[in-house]
């Protein structure tokens, strides 16, 4: 367990354990994301599967399993998901999160394996099992999401809300000038899962880039002497290094760790309800996320609509993070 756990406000309050799903290609900032969650009372990780993405989906496993480790949470399952994109060659980003996807810090091997069941199958088994109770978190592309949601035609009635790190619907993309690095990894199966007709919050880079990490922050964490804080800090520098390159500053956002926080504590952000597609043929904007404009402009199309967060408190959110993974409250 994490050294320090602070309450999740949404769940905290009402009582409540917000079970999580997550589905992840872990990653520098899915890392941060999974000790934030296993930090935050009042949370409960059901399970995790992997995702092709930032690194092959079975690396992407085993660093799932050794952030879990770490984080002392020994009993929540791993699977194994997609090891590809649906209609497009595979690629991943170690230029940003490192060979060994967590900074090229070379963490031990973790104790478990993952488990049989692909990714995929074990969304749609938990979701008949625990109908209206698991909050689907997707921090990596939406292939196992896509691909769960052809399994089992009800899975948008199984669950209780879907929370995904993806897209730049009213802003430019980062992978491409129009894309997010999730939707751009598998556009086709970003547009099913945005289409799907579930309760979905998409926190995009509309919200993602206004949430950093810089200057007094990036101290507290130096600073914290946690075997948690110490791991968050090493596997950082890589993606500082990566970031300083980009953008010459020494930041960083925190694009998984708020739609984690998100899905736990919906005050955080402010939303816009609007159909999202993916561009799937654009030759240069394939992967860009499109909503519509207010309702004068574009009225209601009938289409399914999805929450876009299109605003944020990033100073409360930065504070939370940092109560758990520095693990120091505020004065
Ligand atoms: C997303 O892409 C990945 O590199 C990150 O882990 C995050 O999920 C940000 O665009
Ligand atoms: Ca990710």
């Amino acid at each position: 367990m994490c050294e320090s756990r602070v309450n999740a406000p949404d769940a905290g309050q009402r009582g409540e354990t917000t079970r999580i799903l997550l589905d992840c290609d872990t990653g520098i900032d899915d890392a941060l994301a999974i000790l934030y969650l296993a930090g935050l009372e009042g949370v409960s990780i059901v399970a995790a599967g992997s995702v092709h993405g930032n690194v092959p989906a079975p690396l992407g496993a085993l660093n799932t399993l050794r952030v879990l480790e770490l984080a002392g949470l020994d009993d929540v399952p791993v699977a194994v998901g997609a090891a590809r994109p649906m209609a497009q060659p595979l690629q991943t980003a170690e230029f940003v999160h490192g060979e060994d996807g967590l900074g090229n810090i070379h963490w031990p091997m973790p104790r478990r394996r993952p488990s049989a069941e692909p990714a995929a199958q074990q969304i749609v088994r938990l979701a008949r099992e625990q109908p209206g109770e698991l909050v689907l978190l997707a921090i990596g592309p939406l292939t196992n999401l896509g691909l769960a949601l052809l399994l089992e035609p009800e899975l948008p009635r199984l669950l209780r809300r879907v929370v995904v790190m993806g897209g730049a619907v009213y802003r430019a993309g980062n992978a491409t000038a129009d894309a997010e690095a999730n939707v751009w990894h598998d556009p086709e199966a970003a547009e099913l899962a945005l289409g799907a007709g579930w309760p979905l919050t998409l926190v995009g880079l509309d919200v993602t880039m206004q949430v950093s990490l810089a200057g007094d922050a990036l101290a507290e964490l130096q600073a914290a002497s946690s075997a948690v804080g110490r791991f968050a800090w090493s596997i950082l520098q890589h993606y500082l290094a990566f970031y300083e390159s980009y953008y010459g500053a020494r930041m960083c956002h925190l694009h998984d760790p708020l739609a984690a926080g998100i899905a736990v504590d919906s005050s955080l952000a402010r939303y816009r309800r609007t159909p999202v597609h993916v561009e799937l043929r654009g030759e240069r904007t394939r992967g860009a996320t499109r909503g519509s404009l207010p309702w004068w402009l574009n009225p209601p199309s009938g289409e399914p609509e999805v929450e876009v967060a299109v605003e944020v408190d990033a100073e409360r959110f930065v504070r939370g993070f940092l109560d758990v993974l520095a693990g120091a409250r505020a004065p």
